[in-house]
């Protein structure tokens, strides 16, 4: 949710700082903050709103800082959970004697209870996370790594959290659990952050902090200690091949748009990295034994979001080619229902970031049955990766835009793939049709770059219907999902009513709503429901609705009121192109409407919290 950045170096403090925050803003965009030490005392500033807001009211004292000490500095991106976004509840907090100030990510879920027994403070926040520096505050007797061990000790909840304070003054201390962080390392300097994405301008090289890990970093030298081991650890260096420049738009207007234009690119490295000839090749990522894989019975799939829709997508995907039950949870859900689980079940958890709360709280459930579990995830080093067995990398690049795009393509794209490597081990499919579904997949980038190429038709559609109050998404069979996502990618980023519904089930209920003022967009693509979408376009028809069908050449309908023709595919591929278009008419609405569509209002990228 929220983000964090540190560093440690030679560079000028404020440029780094908010230049990465920038880059973090996706995570939480109501409020920020940056303090550093400045001639041994802690400066602070923070604003309500955007990081260009809180740059732009930078005090003069932030500037002409000397070369000499000014070169260390934490700041934060907020996404308001405990306290309204205001200045005061914006990060970093600072104790009683203004010696420690300290960011945080997550929620220290016994605040409350801590906060009372530290009545000698003076609060100035209505935050969990103030807490937190008050404790520091509190058990610092000369060691600063001595305090923070003493203070994680007290702390519920989740966090990842950097200080820094006048008292070891070319430092920055931290710890994580249950929200990410991760060490940037450069020569003669660190960095410290929630996402890489805010440290690629300057380093490939990165250390991924495990849970209860805390320490110290300075410009030259790092100490991890962990609250469960006594001696410092040792952690891996990862290297990650993103450049800076893909966390950049590159020209497009938005983000969203950017990813949205390199889905054909995110499928063909998918395909050609993976699929040789005939054969499905997952190199070292996937870790199960191929006889643990003949004895999956059941897959189960869990997710939120954009990657749920995913889920629901490959459900049928799975049943088909498969031939074994596929169940789909909605994160959140699961981890709480007591899920009656039975061996020779597969565990995926599908999560763009890797970082989301539910699925790894869903995760960590399923791991105490001793299911085989699977990551399928783009973040590399997340959370998700480390604690699933196995973890398929959607290989998609960083995705900056609060609306998934790209990453639920390439989720489809991997578990496609994945799906028919299972079929062949599991003999559930027949060749020639495992060649068809293959050959299918590999026409789908050229097939997405065809419908990106001529967009004046969605966009006029946009012009036609941005005015509206509210959207039905209809659609049946595996294309039900992509109702789903199109539905959420228009209510996400142009907060226009939308709701998604299987076609056969709307005249128990979404029917009342049709009038003539109503949009249905319904998809229609070939697939052997298409005459039963056919009845439920009538349906829709006669109560006046203006119909937009995502449909193929050849398909005819007098009820179609606009057209948007799809190259024509397998019924089972068909999702992967179907959502495109789903996602060009939401951008193009949104844009039309002058929405914030990188980040919408009260969204997050990456939802560390419950
Ligand atoms: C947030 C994002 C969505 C995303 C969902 C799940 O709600 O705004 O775009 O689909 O989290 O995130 P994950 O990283 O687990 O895929």
């Amino acid at each position: 949710m929220c983000g964090i950045i540190g560093y440690i170096g030679k560079k000028n403090i404020v440029d780094v700082l908010i230049s990465g925050l920038k880059k973090l803003e996706y995570r939480g965009y109501d409020s920020s903050g940056i303090a550093i030490l400045k001639e041994n005392k802690i400066i602070r500033h923070r604003s309500v709103g955007k990081i260009s807001q809180m740059e732009a009211s930078l005090p003069s004292e932030f500037k002409n800082l000397s070369s000499k000490d000014d070169c260390i500095g934490i700041a934060h991106t907020r996404w308001a959970t405990h306290g309204k976004p205001s200045e005061e509840n914006a990060h970093p907090h600072i104790d009683c004697t203004k010696s420690f100030v300290l960011v945080h990510n997550g929620i220290i879920e016994n605040y409350f209870e801590l906060k009372t027994k530290l009545k000698k403070h003076k609060f100035l926040s209505d935050t969990d996370t103030e807490v937190i520096v008050h404790l520091i505050e509190e058990n610092y007797n000369g060691s600063l790594i001595e305090a923070v061990k003493k203070t994680l000790k007290l702390l519920e909840g989740s966090y990842a959290f950097v200080l820094l304070s006048k008292y070891d003054p070319k430092k920055l201390f931290f710890a994580r659990k249950d929200s990410p962080l991760i060490i940037g390392l450069a020569e003669d300097e660190k960095l410290i952050a929630s996402d890489v994405t805010a440290m690629l301008e300057y380093t490939n090289k990165f250390i991924f902090l495990e849970n209860e890990d805390f320490g110290e970093v300075s410009a030259k030298d790092i100490k991890i200690f962990n609250l469960k081991r006594d001696s410092i650890q040792q952690r891996p260096i990862t290297l990650v091949n993103w450049s800076a420049q893909m966390a950049e738009k590159s020209g497009f207007k938005h983000f969203m748009l950017k990813e949205i234009y390199e889905q054909p690119q995110v499928l063909r490295e998918n395909i050609t990295s993976r699929v040789f000839g005939e054969d499905i090749i997952f190199d070292d990522e996937l870790k199960f034994k191929k006889d643990l894989l003949k004895k999956i019975e059941k897959i189960l799939i869990i997710g939120c979001g954009t990657s749920y829709h995913a889920g629901l997508v490959c459900k049928y995907f799975f049943e088909n080619i498969l031939k074994i039950p596929t169940e789909v949870d909605i994160a959140s859900e699961f981890r709480y229902r007591n899920p009656i689980l039975k061996n020779n079940t597969l565990a995926i958890f599908i999560s763009q970031s890797g970082e989301t709360a539910d699925t790894l709280a869903s995760l960590r459930l399923i791991k105490r049955y001793k299911l085989p579990t699977l990551g399928i995830c783009n973040v590399v080093g997340s959370s998700l990766y480390r604690e699933a067995d196995s973890t398929i990398y959607i290989r998609c690049g960083p995705e900056i835009g609060v609306a998934s795009t790209k990453a639920f393509t390439g989720q489809l794209i991997s578990l496609y793939l994945f799906g028919l490597y299972l079929a062949k081990i599991k003999k559930t499919t027949s060749h020639q049709r495992y060649i068809e579904l293959l050959n299918s997949l590999y026409k789908t980038p050229t097939y997405i770059e065809n419908i990106l190429s001529d967009t004046s038709f969605l966009k006029h559609l946009a012009e036609l219907f941005y005015s509206k109050k509210d959207f039905l998404y209809l659609a049946r069979g595996i294309n039900y999902p992509v109702a789903l996502e199109g539905a959420l990618k228009l209510k996400e980023i142009s907060y226009i009513h939308a709701e998604g519904y299987p076609a056969g089930e709307m005249k128990h209920g979404p029917i009342a709503l049709i009038d003539k003022d109503m949009p249905v967009v319904i998809i229609a693509t070939k697939g052997a429901l298409l005459q039963k979408v056919f009845s439920n376009l009538e349906e829709v028809k006669s109560r006046d609705a203006k119909v937009i069908a995502l449909t193929n050449y050849g398909v005819e309908s007098k009820s179609i009121d606009y057209k948007i023709i799809l190259p024509e595919t397998d019924e089972l591929i068909s999702p992967i192109l179907n959502v495109v278009p789903l996602q060009l008419l939401a951008y193009y609405i949104a844009d039309i409407l002058g929405c914030d569509i990188d980040q919408p209002r009260n969204l997050a990228k990456s939802v560390t919290v419950e």
